[in-house]
């Protein structure tokens, strides 16, 4: 995620801004840059690459000022480049912006205000923004930034200033995080308490649609209808890594409690409910190509092959096409049948996984049109695949995905929905109940949640075994594949997943009262089929815990422990029923007081065979 810091007071600003952008490291970039005002002129310094570069430029040309906005910047629009790097100037140099978030109705608002006689230097989003409050500016800043973000459709948190008001920061926040420090004669704006700790405790955490006015004695915030609002400073205790995590205790934890915002990161722009429409950026299937579409190969590792396997489901069921899954490391191996009326999908958190990205290059050989479905904008996926359909989770920090595993199946269900209405495989009311449907799952994962603390208590009952056993059929097939991976990559113990239907075949053999199953059993067109497998597994000593559906009383006597999630079309429930999964392996892993960020043996991307 992009990183924001701002200053304005006595001090020389740069400084500052560089020390706190450097403590922000943790959100991930790939360029930076600050902007300060001295005399009337607002200079900028970019770099692109890590801080280091930023920090040797600023000591060969120096930036004066003592106001000033500084950026890390996490790729969204437009690859990772000195032109593309914040902070972005209007036309005249005078208004400079930092932003992290998504500007939705960007290429309208940079077509209208290119045709105003606007130029612009960038590929970003971001630098509308510019444009539009130099477009709106009559003298005073905070009116113009007001009437330029009624404009806006989007995320956004915002840092904004102008040459002709030195000592003055406007900022606002959107849909994406954004602090205000209060200090003794200056005031700072950043993304997140870690920047702002050396300088100050005393923070504010900006609420939705709230525009702040610093200048270095005050601190005036207003709410979205403009009214002055009071906004009282928290004061923080905690340490700089507390910081990081957001008070979690480990990254993973807190990306596990990102996801309801990284879904709907992931609808942004794309995701239109209301209109009954979906509409792809990056992904531009010809009318032919969809029509002629003989088959999908689906290609990934680990996590994101899981998420493929859900892909499988939905690409047949819902949009009619023949759908194949290989792991990549096979798929590269073993001569696939493919040519230019195959669709091959690349799913791949990093965008640099090694046997991904050999399996993409044989698949565009073999003149195979490639979707690499990315988190990392301009990794190497997402440059040599023919479209891409990224993933915004920002940057996942945990070694164990999450976040990215549900964004990856945001992306799919998009793709899936989107070729099933272009094929007209649905009819359109179907397809708007279902996109309805799916825009309310992220308030499914906030309810899951908060029960939490719940799911510890289990996992600490259960952190001594040895092996355990997870149970999926149909569309929570993958999800048990899933469940079974989180626990042994971050806890050590070995745990398989299998489709439940399969347990005669062998794995049943393993049952006794030392092995803890967990079962997928929320409700669906399967599920008296998975009571059965329950029974089996009972009936030879297995201790069930049962992912149930709110409501399902039925299955208390069926299993041991119940983990109840809320109703949903069980077309989604994959989505759903994967948190609690994420959630036990977590506090089992902790419980054994494992390294839950860095579990040993493994690395976050794989890019060696
Ligand atoms: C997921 O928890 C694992 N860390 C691992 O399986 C990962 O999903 C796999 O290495 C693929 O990585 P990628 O998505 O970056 O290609």
């Amino acid at each position: 995620m992009c990183g924001i810091v701002g200053y304005v007071g006595k001090k020389q600003s740069a400084e500052i801004i560089r020390d706190g952008l450097c403590r922000l490291e943790y959100r991930g970039y790939d360029s930076a840059g600050i902007a300060a005002v001295s005399g009337g002129v607002i200079d900028v310094r970019r770099s692109v690459g890590k801080l280091h570069l930023l920090t040797e430029l600023l000591k060969t040309k120096p930036l004066a000022g003592t106001t000033g906005i500084g950026h890390t910047r996490w790729a969204t629009h437009g690859k990772p480049s000195e032109e593309n790097a914040h902070p972005h100037t209007d036309c005249s140099g005078k208004i400079v912006v930092v932003h992290n978030g998504i500007i939705e109705n960007y290429q309208e608002l940079k077509k209208s205000l290119s045709d105003a006689g606007h130029r612009f230097k960038s590929e970003t989003d971001t630098e509308v923004i510019a444009h539009l409050v130099e477009k709106e500016y009559h003298g005073d800043l905070l009116a113009a930034v007001k009437s330029a973000l009624k404009q806006v459709r989007g995320a956004y948190a915002l840092g904004i200033i102008c040459a002709d008001e030195p000592f003055r920061i406007i900022a606002a926040r959107q849909d994406a995080p954004l602090i205000v420090g209060v200090g003794d004669g200056e005031n700072f704006i950043a993304s997140d308490v870690p920047a702002l700790l050396p300088y100050t405790r005393s923070m504010i955490f900006l609420m939705e649609g709230d525009f702040v006015d610093l200048t270095p004695t005050a601190v005036t915030v207003y709410d979205r209808s403009g009214a002055v609002v009071k906004r009282v400073p928290e004061t923080i205790t905690w340490n700089a890594v507390q910081a990081e995590k957001g008070g979690y205790k480990h990254f993973m934890l807190k990306e596990i409690f990102e996801q309801p915002q990284t879904i709907q990161d992931t609808f942004r722009g794309r995701l239109y409910p209301d209109d009954g429409e979906i509409c792809l950026d990056g992904v531009q299937f010809n009318a032919q190509l969809i029509s002629s579409l003989s088959k999908i190969y689906i290609v990934a590792c680990g996590t994101s092959y899981h998420a493929g396997l859900v892909g499988k489901f939905l690409f047949e069921n819902l949009a009619g096409i023949p759908t194949e899954v290989d792991i990549a490391s096979e798929f590269r191996y073993r001569d696939p049948v493919l040519d230019e009326t195959c669709l091959t999908i690349v799913i791949s958190q990093s965008g640099e996984t090694a046997d991904t990205l050999a399996a993409l290059r044989l698949a565009k050989q073999r003149k195979s049109p490639v979707l690499g479905i990315c988190n990392a904008v301009g990794s190497t996926v997402s440059r040599e695949a023919d479209h891409v359909l990224y993933t915004h989770c920002g940057p996942e920090i945990g070694v164990a995905s999450t976040k990215a595993f549900t964004g990856q199946l945001t992306a799919i269900y998009l793709l899936a929905l989107d070729l099933a209405n272009r094929r007209k495989r649905i009819d359109k009311s179907v397809f708007k109940q279902l996109l309805t449907e799916f825009w309310k799952v992220p308030l499914g994962i906030q309810e899951i949640l908060k029960k939490s603390d719940d799911i510890e208590a289990l996992a600490k009952e259960y952190f001594h075994n040895k092996d355990f056993l997870f149970l999926g059929r149909n569309l929570n097939y993958p999800i048990a594949l899933e469940g079974a991976l989180k626990l042994k990559e971050i806890s050590y113990i070995h745990a398989e997943g299998y489709a439940a239907g399969e347990m005669k075949h062998g794995p049943i053999a393993l049952i006794d009262e030392n092995m803890p199953i967990m079962v997928i059993a929320t409700q669906g067109k399967v599920y008296d089929k998975i009571v059965s497998n329950i029974e089996e597994a009972k009936a030879r000593g297995g201790t069930i815990i049962a992912i149930a559906t709110e409501g399902d009383t039925a299955i208390k006597t069926k299993s041991r422990h119940q983990i109840y999630v809320p109703p949903v079309n069980e077309l989604f429930s994959p989505i759903l029923n994967v948190i609690p999964l994420q959630l036990f392996a977590y506090y089992v892993a902790v419980s054994l007081g494992c390294d839950v960020d860095q579990p040993r043996n493994l690395a976050k991307s794989v890019t060696v065979e």
